[in-house]
């Protein structure tokens, strides 16, 4: 069993400000810190730290915690493993047997054994003459070297029913474990029958960047339907997050790093001699992958496939890109659909010309508008012209802006004057509309909507805000919940919504073990987003000077009646929010 003294010892010895400092540059701000948070993209730091109180806090996104609900989020680990991996960094045993947490652990790294083991028979079944298809299709139609298939540890699912199901299961896996692994599924036709997932497909394996097989792309040898089963996602395998071929690339991109699409498009590149390559799992780049990228490297060439999916995909990855700080540039591939053909068809000299011509955003978009607006036509210049005012406008550095209107009057000869002031206007047009967009925002939020946390605060504002006040006293003095539990005048039953009352709940059996509602010990009940709204409640309160009995029993009251006083209805705030937004 764990308890609060080696949580408190593993804070101790794990300073909240030394472990966050590295993943994120804090400055001070009073005797807190900030930085840009971690956990969402920003430009403007909102990423707070209270290393006097141990917590940390994002004004923009809502996560929040301390030391071990940020190892979780920043880690993508369980409760438990965190624990051990604080307990690791500051040299503290934790106690042997700890239950669940040793457990899932262990869930771990046995599926990660078992797809390591997966991957050898794939790999074996590829290279085994009996079936020959896998390796047929790799060598002949892709084009790819032995080598290649072996640095990749590419390999061939045969096409049948239990070839990977009986060979696991003679090295002493059990089919529940198999199917925790996501490589054999349980039938629902006949009782206690399992079969494989992976049929008659190249299997890819996807490593995380430290080299274990977290999952499985499978590819059809055909053209059949779906060209590629994938494995699903679990706790040690999210596709927002996992960037294939990044276990390779990581060494050779400080420089340059280039994203693809494909799988097959990383491979090849990386066979022609790209080892920088990466690629998406078959989902849009998240701000997470923009993240993981901008550890190892300063600059991205996305190199997309030429379809208009392609194009749209890459206007989004300039912005997520950019939105992390990375330098972001395009190459567009000749005469072929993705990067992979083209290699084929031009070779590696070819691609090596293209990434030296890799455009900038600003040049890339400028060059489709000129292609669709004709300039020497007067009309089509005007339209071309309002396009480009509008692509201007939408860099926040204003000497990025200068080079560009600089450069667009000398091209399109046009005065700098006019241009300069017609980017300036859409600015101040794009900037009303951000302000009202901020504004409506700010009311859905008062008003409860699309709150993933506690979804019940829409029709309840008054109630929830009144729970809330109540949880975050709660949560700074120990005393008034011993007493108000002695006292019988709150219970779970007064609670409108079911997520406040799940974190009632958890303070009054704390308490009732004598332990505080530290954020250490609500961690193991609560998911790293839900602690962020634990430790919102918490401060909200700790910067009022009054959270004594009295205040108490007045939220109480207030929450039996409804939560409704005379100030803060839903109509006040949206009246507040519409003065205020007239006045600016
Ligand atoms: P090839 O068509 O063999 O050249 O593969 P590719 O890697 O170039 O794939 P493509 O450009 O068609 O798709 C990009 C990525 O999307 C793939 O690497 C997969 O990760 C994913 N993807 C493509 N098709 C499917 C599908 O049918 N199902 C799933 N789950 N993912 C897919
Ligand atoms: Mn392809």
């Amino acid at each position: 069993m764990l308890d609060q003294t080696i949580i408190e010892e593993l804070k101790i010895r794990n300073n909240i400000e030394d472990v966050i400092s590295s993943y994120v540059r804090l400055s001070r701000a009073g005797k807190d810190l900030k930085g840009l948070c971690p956990f969402h993209s920003e430009k403007t730091p909102s990423f707070h730290v209270h290393p006097a109180e141990g917590y940390f806090h994002c004004f923009g996104c809502g996560a929040g915690g301390d030391v071990i609900t940020f190892v979780m989020r920043a880690e993508n680990l369980a409760y438990p493993e965190a624990l051990e991996y604080l307990a690791k960094r500051a040299g503290i045993a934790l106690p042997v047997d700890y239950g669940e947490g040793k457990k899932r652990d262990a869930d771990r790294s046995l599926v990660a054994a078992m797809n390591r083991e997966a991957a050898k028979y794939f790999h074996a079944c590829l290279i085994d003459p009996k079936t020959p298809a896998g390796l047929d299709y790799l060598q002949k139609k892709r084009g790819f070297s032995m080598s290649l298939i072996r640095r990749f540890g590419l390999g061939y699912a045969p096409n049948g029913w239990d070839g990977l199901r009986n060979h696991l299961r003679a090295k002493g896996y059990t089919y529940e474990q198999m199917v925790t692994a996501n490589l054999v599924q349980k039938s629902t036709k006949r009782e206690n029958s399992y079969y494989d997932v992976f049929r008659d497909r190249v299997m890819v394996p996807i490593f995380d960047v430290g080299g274990n097989v977290v999952a499985f792309g499978g590819r059809l040898l055909s053209d059949g339907q779906p060209k590629y089963l994938n494995s699903a996602e679990t706790p040690a395998f999210r596709k927002s997050k996992t960037l294939f071929a990044l276990n390779f690339a990581k060494d050779h991109c400080a420089e340059r790093m280039i994203l693809c699409e494909g799988y097959m498009d990383a491979m090849a590149l990386h066979g022609a001699g790209f080892p920088s390559a990466v690629a998406t799992l078959g989902t849009a780049i998240t701000p997470d992958h923009a993240r993981l990228m901008s550890r190892y490297t300063k600059s991205v060439i996305i190199c997309y496939d030429t379809d208009e999916a392609g194009k749209k995909a890459a206007d989004k990855a300039f912005r997520i890109l950019a939105e992390v700080g990375l330098e972001a540039r395009i190459l567009r591939v000749e005469n072929a659909k993705d990067p992979d053909e083209f290699i084929k068809k031009s070779g590696a000299a070819s691609f090596a010309r293209l990434l030296d011509k890799s455009k900038s955003r600003f040049e890339y978009k400028l060059e489709g508008i000129l292609s669709r607006h004709d300039p020497a036509v007067v009309d089509e210049k005007i339209k071309a012209l309002s396009e480009i005012t509008a692509l201007i406008a939408e860099f926040p550095s204003s000497v990025e802006r200068e080079l560009y209107i600089t450069a667009v009057s000398k091209k399109l000869e046009i005065p700098l004057k006019p241009l300069a002031e017609d980017v300036e206007r859409v600015m101040r047009k794009n900037r009303s509309r951000q302000k009202k967009a901020f504004a409506e925002d700010v009311m859905r939020k008062t008003e409860g909507y699309a709150d993933r946390i506690n979804p019940q605060i829409v029709g309840n504002v008054a109630s929830a805000r009144a729970e809330e006040a109540i949880l975050g006293i709660l949560l700074l003095r120990e005393d008034v919940t011993e007493r108000a539990l002695k006292e019988g005048v709150l219970c779970k039953e007064h609670f409108v919504t079911d997520f406040n009352r799940r974190v009632f709940m958890k303070i009054a059996e704390l308490a009732e073990e004598g332990m505080p509602p530290e954020t250490g010990l609500l961690g193991a009940y609560f998911t790293p987003e839900e602690m962020g709204r634990i430790v919102e409640m918490r401060l909200a309160r700790s910067t009022l000077t009054d959270n004594g009995y009295t205040v108490f029993l007045t939220c109480v009251d207030r929450l039996k009646k409804g939560g409704r006083t005379s100030e803060n209805s839903p109509e006040d705030i949206r009246a507040i929010i519409e003065k205020k937004r007239k006045g600016t």
